[in-house]
C-alpha cells in the first residue's frame, strides 16, 4: 500500500486539521471516515429508526449512498467539503449534538463497520490519500507505511469543541462537552469491535499546547 497515510486518534485530537494540512501539502486527497459513522447516524435519526436496533441500522448502513465532494461555489460557508446523504446536503447536519450523542453506538455495530470499511478501502486503493479515523491503521489500512495516533489531554480536546460549537452558533457548556468527549472516548476505545487504540507500529502525537503547523513539520520531517 503506497502513498497513503493512517491517522487516528479520539475526538477533537487534532487529527482532522492536521490531516487536512498534511494532505493539502503532499497534494494527497483526504478522508475523514468519521463523516461515514456520523451519516450512517443522521440517516437513523431522520428516518426514525431506532439507534439501539442493531439489525435495522445495520440494514440501513448498507441501503444508503454516502459520499463527499468539494463544496460548489454557492456552498462556500467554512466547510471544507461536502458530504451527501443519498444526494442531499448533510455537512452541517452531521456535526449536530444529537448526532453527537448517538454516533458512538452506531459505529460500535460491527455490520455497519464492515461496510463503511468496504467503503474506505474501495477510496485508499487508488493511493495517495490520508484517511483520519479511530481504526484506520489497525483495520482499514494495516499495511500503510505511514501510521500516526494524534492524542491530546481530555480539557483540551472539550475546549477546541466548546470554541468549534460556538462557532456553528451552538450554546453548549464546556462541562457538557468535556462529560461527552470522555463518554464517547470510553465508548469507542471500550468497544468490542475495532477499539480506538494506537497500532503497535503507529508514532503517537500528543497536540496538547502544540499549533497544527509545528506538527505537521514534524511529521513531515518524518517522511
Ligand atoms: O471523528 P468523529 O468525531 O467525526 O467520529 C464520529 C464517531 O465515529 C466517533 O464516535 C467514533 C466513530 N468513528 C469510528 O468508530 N471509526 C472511524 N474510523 C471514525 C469514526
Amino acid at each position: 500500500m503506497k502513498n497513503v497515510i493512517a491517522m487516528d486518534g479520539p475526538a477533537a485530537s487534532g487529527k482532522t486539521t492536521i490531516g487536512r494540512m498534511l494532505a493539502e501539502r503532499l497534494g494527497y486527497l483526504f478522508l475523514d471516515t468519521g463523516f461515514m459513522y456520523r451519516a450512517v447516524t443522521l440517516a437513523a435519526l431522520q428516518r426514525g429508526v431506532d439507534v439501539v436496533d442493531e439489525t435495522a441500522v445495520t440494514h440501513l448502513s448498507t441501503t444508503i449512498e454516502i459520499g463527499a465532494r468539494p463544496p460548489a461555489a454557492e456552498e462556500q460557508d467554512g466547510r471544507f467539503y461536502t458530504a451527501l446523504l443519498d444526494n442531499q446536503d448533510i455537512t452541517w447536519a452531521i456535526r449536530a449534538p444529537e448526532v453527537d450523542a448517538n454516533v458512538s453506538q452506531v459505529a460500535s455495530y460491527p455490520g455497519v463497520r464492515a461496510e463503511m470499511v468496504r467503503q474506505q478501502r474501495t477510496f485508499a486503493a487508488k493511493g495517495h490519500c490520508v484517511m483520519v479515523g479511530r481504526d484506520i491503521g489497525t483495520v482499514v489500512l494495516p499495511n500503510a507505511p505511514l501510521k500516526l495516533y494524534i492524542t491530546a489531554s481530555a480539557e483540551e480536546r472539550a475546549r477546541r469543541r466548546w470554541h468549534d460549537r460556538h462557532q456553528q452558533g451552538h450554546a453548549a457548556s464546556y462541562e457538557a462537552i468535556l462529560a461527552d468527549v470522555v463518554r464517547r472516548d470510553k465508548i469507542d476505545s471500550s468497544r468490542e469491535h475495532s477499539p480506538l487504540r494506537p497500532a503497535d507500529d503507529a508514532i503517537i502525537i500528543d497536540t496538547t499546547g502544540r499549533l497544527p503547523q509545528e506538527i505537521l513539520e514534524e511529521i513531515l520531517n518524518m517522511r
